[in-house]
């Protein structure tokens, strides 16, 4: 049975508050966490946005946007109740003349209590906030920041960003969200793997032949075309979620759960990432633009369609790469990456190819085991292994999944991923955050390529909308005998 253990009153300050993270995801998370009386009433939320408002019309804002964004009820008694811990401030964080006083005056008397600051906003404004917050005497002791992804857009503008925090709050009050941490199945990896004795003895190059790990979405990129023209797939994606997954699939077992413990496993598998040389680098990653296309029977335009009229772009919707890992465990193990918009269906998923057996003994050749880590939808993890065909006529071998489907074992509401990540910041659990080294070092990482990609020219090869990805993806696969699981 889930327990509710109610966190201590804090003050969370929310900047960006009226932006479409803080209305999809944060909001109605936080209003999650308080229906299951896990939030003291004595609480407070702030929301920040520099847009002139006052507190009702905050209100009726995250009200609305409970319904259309989350499919919340937006007469729901508990609403209202919530609602009272909310305040509203206009206020331009960066801007040191504005009106800094109302957010005193909002949190007065909390000096003693966890206070969060929580940055729902573009990372160049990241230093100068929390600037802004210490200069207004506002960074308390016992207070914390929030920092959404990206950090930066390369190693360098990361670093800076680092520095620029870590001049106002110490690096264990840094908070580095990357939402796929606090995903129930991608908790789930570190049990699976670390609470099992069954797993470890396979979980090597002497018996896995290769690793998948997939996140297709079969949204575009809708009205956030402006941000994600700069980004592009391997920045928006691939430097923060994928490696994130990569590092929880092939780390070393930590001596225990505490957060440094974890992170420093992490970041010894993102340290033995093998190099991407520009000359080789059109070898081991695929870029991909989506046009137009069917998506699920519905007609989807394409990425520069979306962009508007008349716009033209070479950032990738779509990457695959093969990356591998220089150590003892993983030598000679690739770990084929791939996350897109606009694939045929919404899945990620990590699937565990183990080695054919060295001898066949049957006539029908069966596959290889497989263990299939489905993170989302329809989650759940799979074993698929070789049985005997019951019936007569031979005997015929065939491929059966052991299915343990989270649907039917648990009837529990899964909680999103920002209900366990704002209260473990409350708690002060870093566990499922990104400390600066690992930060870095997946964008050492993700520089390359990108410097890779700028020096050969490779350009992103066009797929239509509704396709797994372009046909090079294939490609790099069957080069290496091997095929991407099929997402349908
Ligand atoms: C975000 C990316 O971090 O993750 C988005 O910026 C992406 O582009 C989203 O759509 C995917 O998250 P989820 O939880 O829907 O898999």
């Amino acid at each position: 049975m889930a327990e509710f253990v109610p966190v201590p009153p804090f003050d969370l300050v929310v900047f960006g508050a009226s932006g479409d993270l803080a209305m999809r995801k944060l909001f109605p998370s936080l209003l999650h966490r308080y229906k299951d009386g896990q939030i003291p009433a004595d609480s407070r939320i702030v929301g920040v946005a520099r847009q002139t408002m006052d507190r009702a019309a905050f209100h009726a804002a995250v009200r609305d946007a409970y319904q259309r964004l989350a499919g919340g009820d937006p007469a729901d008694p508990e609403l209202d109740a919530f609602l009272e811990l909310v305040s509203y401030v206009t206020l331009d964080g960066t801007d040191p003349a504005a009106n800094w006083d109302s957010l005193k005056q909002a949190l007065a008397g909390g000096e003693d209590k966890v206070r969060v600051f929580y940055l729902s906003t573009p990372p160049r404004v990241y230093v100068e906030t929390c600037h802004q917050l210490a200069r207004h005497g506002l960074a308390t002791p016992t207070s914390r920041v929030v920092l959404e992804k990206p950090i930066g857009r390369d190693f360098a503008s990361a670093r800076e960003i680092n520095d620029g925090v870590g001049a106002v709050f110490s690096e264990d009050r840094v908070y580095r969200i990357d939402h796929y941490l606090g995903k129930e199945t991608v908790q789930n990896l570190l049990v699976l793997r670390f609470a099992n004795a069954l797993f470890e003895p396979v979980w090597s190059r002497a018996t896995v032949d290769h690793v998948q790990i997939t996140v297709a979405e079969s949204i575009g990129v809708g009205s956030r075309g402006d941000y994600y023209d700069k980004s592009g797939a391997l920045r928006d994606m691939v430097q923060n979620h994928l490696l994130q997954l990569l590092c929880l699939v092939a780390m070393e077992p930590p001596g225990s759960t505490e957060a440094d413990a974890i992170r420093t496993e992490k970041i010894k598998v993102l340290k033995g990432l093998a190099p991407i040389s520009a000359s080789g680098a059109d070898k081991v990653t695929v870029r991909g633009q989506y046009k137009a296309g069917l998506v699920q029977g519905e007609v989807a335009k394409g990425y520069l369609d979306e962009l508007g009229e008349g716009r033209t772009s070479d950032t990738e919707t779509y990457v695959a790469i093969k990356a591998e890992i220089q150590n003892w465990r993983w030598s000679g193990v690739p770990f084929y990456l791939r996350t897109g918009k606009r694939m045929s269906a919404r899945k990620s998923e990590i699937v565990v190819q183990f080695k054919s057996p060295p001898h066949h003994l049957f006539e029908t050749a069966g596959q290889p085991n497989r263990l299939i880590i489905r993170l989302q939808p329809d989650e759940g993890v799979e074993m698929q292994i070789e049985i005997k065909e019951p019936g007569p006529g031979g005997l015929r071998v065939k491929t059966v999944g052991l299915d343990l489907s989270y649907a039917t074992a648990f009837t529990l509401r899964y909680p999103d991923a920002y209900e366990r990540l704002l209260l473990d910041v409350v708690r002060g659990n870093l566990s499922l955050f990104m400390r600066r080294d690992e930060v870095e070092a997946a964008w050492s990482w993700v520089d390359q390529i990108i410097h890779a990609w700028d020096a050969s020219g490779q350009k992103p090869q066009i797929y239509q909308a509704g396709n797994d990805g372009p046909i090079d993806a294939d490609k790099l696969m069957d080069r290496d005998g091997r095929a991407w699981r099929l997402l349908g």
